[in-house]
């Protein structure tokens, strides 16, 4: 709990033990749910609620500033880590009133079943008076639920941005401290929660460029007071710009597809390109995830299990369809032993890939001379594609 500007707390909750999200994202560094209580002249407001597991440290938060009564309970996102609270703070403050679009306020009866009365519906740019403090309101879909919204308080130039611009991570910082962390957790946090949204996200940092903004609180990690840090990454992330990277997912059970994965690696590193491989079986996923957000190209190894591809090859192709990459090239390597479907099945996985295919290199059995020329002519065709690129 901080009071980070004259009458403007922090008062949410630290999750340190986290370690998944949606029981599917890792989480090394746990994660925040953050909440601000903002104290105007007239009225108050509640800007999003925590997580449910935490909803008393946020009511001891509120007591601990001697919270009496809350106006306005701004919900800028209906999933439940930030909504999850509201209706024991509805109990426990009767006269407020949750502020939200009508988009979210749908989700926030279906999920937490409140009431029509409960709500004060807003709409895009929408103002809304404390008396000496206004919130200005964007409507900003898609970031990543279809209701998500933003929240701007024009005196103190502060953005509410919700996920947008989050990271995991628990810390005793208000602020953000050492940059080069909190890149690194939210470049992870884009990766796997916003990525997908890129095109929409896009629109709204264009929104978002015209505010005239001193910080961003965002409901995840701690607040920029150098916004323009984590502003120019979204910008960068989001663009069209790849780097002369390939990643390689990979997954091996006899060593053929391993000894095809480390030759190719070489003949890339001799190329002068940067390479990332991935042990399917062992590696963090969010690594990975990192790494689609700004690589060139994605060669997926696997052996064949039956006539398929191996289960961890499909699930990393699933992941990747899901999280759409703006990735350039892809391909498929490895290994078969009597029959090999493995490359169809991984394409009927990335229907959501814009990317270009480069011929996949699947071989019979243990690589042999002729295999591992292959894949020096696979390394050559990525060296081309990327000089083209500019990238090389
Ligand atoms: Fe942090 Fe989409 O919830």
């Amino acid at each position: 709990m901080a009071e980070f500007k004259p009458k403007i707390f922090e008062v949410g909750a630290k999750d340190w033990d986290r370690k998944l999200f949606d029981e599917l994202i890792p989480l090394p560094d746990g994660t925040s749910y953050n909440a601000y209580f903002i104290e105007g002249s007239q009225k108050n407001a509640l800007i999003d609620t925590v997580d449910p597991s935490k909803t008393e440290i946020l009511i001891e938060n509120l007591n601990k500033i001697n919270v009496k009564k809350i106006d306005y309970l701004i919900a800028n996102h209906a999933e439940q880590d930030h909504s999850g609270s509201i209706s024991k703070i509805l109990k426990q403050y009767p006269d407020a009133k949750v502020v939200t679009n009508q988009k979210c306020k749908g989700f926030l009866i279906d999920l937490l079943l409140l009431k029509e009365d409960d709500f004060i519906v807003i709409t895009d740019n929408e103002t809304l008076s404390l008396g000496d403090k206004r919130l200005k309101f964007m409507i900003t879909p898609w970031v990543h639920w279809p209701e998500t919204m933003i929240t701007y308080l024009e005196e103190d130039k502060i953005l509410f941005s919700c996920d947008l611009f989050g990271s995991h991570l628990a810390t005793n910082e208000t602020f953000v401290t050492d940059e080069n962390k909190i890149l690194e957790d939210a470049k992870r946090y884009y990766a796997e929660i916003m990525m997908p949204f890129r095109v929409n996200i896009i629109k709204h940092l264009q929104r978002v460029d015209e505010l005239d903004i001193e910080m961003i609180a965002p409901s995840h990690g701690p607040i920029y007071n150098k916004p323009e840090m984590i502003i120019n990454a979204y910008k960068e992330w989001t663009s069209d710009q790849v780097k002369n990277e390939v990643i390689i997912p990979y997954v091996s059970m006899h060593e053929s597809t391993k000894k095809m994965v480390d030759y190719l690696i070489d003949s890339l590193i001799k190329r002068e390109i940067t390479v990332k491989p991935f042990n399917l079986t062992v590696t963090d996923i969010g690594e990975l995830a990192i790494s689609l957000v700004d690589a060139a190209t994605i060669i997926l190894a696997t052996p064949t299990v039956l006539t398929g591809p191996h289960p961890s090859a499909v699930y990393a192709a699933f992941l990747t369809n899901a999280l759409r990459p703006k990735t350039k090239f892809l391909s498929v390597i490895g290994s078969y032993g009597w029959a090999g479907k493995a490359v169809d099945v991984i394409s009927s996985l990335l229907p959501n890939m814009k990317a270009e295919i480069i011929e996949p290199v699947m071989i019979k059995g243990y690589p042999k001379d002729e295999d591992l020329n292959l894949l020096d002519e696979l390394a050559e065709k990525i060296t081309k594609k990327h000089k083209e690129l500019k990238i090389l």
